[in-house]
């Protein structure tokens, strides 16, 4: 089965972006392996390369160096902070990006990876005006980025006692979206 990472652009308990990805797992969780980062996994100080040779940072970033590298695919959910993607996302790229460099072992665990990039916002542009930075990172560090993304403006509309409801239309789009993700990764 080929495996799909998850990783939410906020480290936040409460976060929308984490629980969005929870449903869009959910939907696609029979027919990929589905590895979702949760919170507190990742637990990185800033960007420093000052860090990069401490035993423990490096442990840290080698553990997931090894998530990101043993994906087929990924998705990856982020609030636009102010028009941008969030600092925790950036760094925990950065730290990951860095790895190649530092053991000769690891190899560029972005490359050739398609990405389905997804926002979700508490605000009207569900954070579609972050979503070219992210595009510019992920293409940076050698990944396929999908073209289109799911963006949601407004999540707190769609929240219910049972999870996200969303309508028809955009179920749709939703399920279009990851089918598309899926239809790129070659057969098992
Ligand atoms: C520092 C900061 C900047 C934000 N900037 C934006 C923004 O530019 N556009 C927007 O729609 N929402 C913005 N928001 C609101 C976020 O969309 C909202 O807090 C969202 O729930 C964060 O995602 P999360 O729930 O996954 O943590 C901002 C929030 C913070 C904390």
């Amino acid at each position: 089965m080929k495996k799909i990472l998850m990783l939410s652009g906020s480290q936040r308990k409460e976060s929308l972006n984490l629980r969005l990805l929870s449903n869009l797992a959910k939907r696609i969780e029979t027919l990929v392996s589905v590895d979702l980062v949760i919170q507190g996994e990742i637990n990185l100080p800033l960007f420093d390369q000052d860090l990069e040779l401490d035993p423990g940072v490096q442990q840290s970033v080698f553990n997931l160096h090894s998530r990101f590298a043993s994906c087929d695919a990924m998705i990856v959910a982020c609030p636009e902070y102010n028009g941008l993607i969030t600092p925790y996302l950036k760094n925990t790229i950065d730290w990951v990006s860095r790895l190649q460099y530092l053991n000769a072992n690891c190899l560029n665990a972005f490359l050739d990876k398609p990405v389905l990039l997804v926002s979700a916002s508490t605000g009207w542009s569900g954070g579609a005006v972050g979503l070219p930075s992210a595009r510019t990172l992920f293409g940076y560090v050698g990944c396929n980025v999908l073209g289109g993304a799911i963006t949601v403006p407004n999540i707190q509309q769609y929240i219910t006692n049972s999870g996200f409801v969303f309508n028809a239309d955009f179920e749709n789009l939703i399920n279009f979206h990851l089918q598309r993700l899926i239809g790129v990764l070659s057969p098992t």
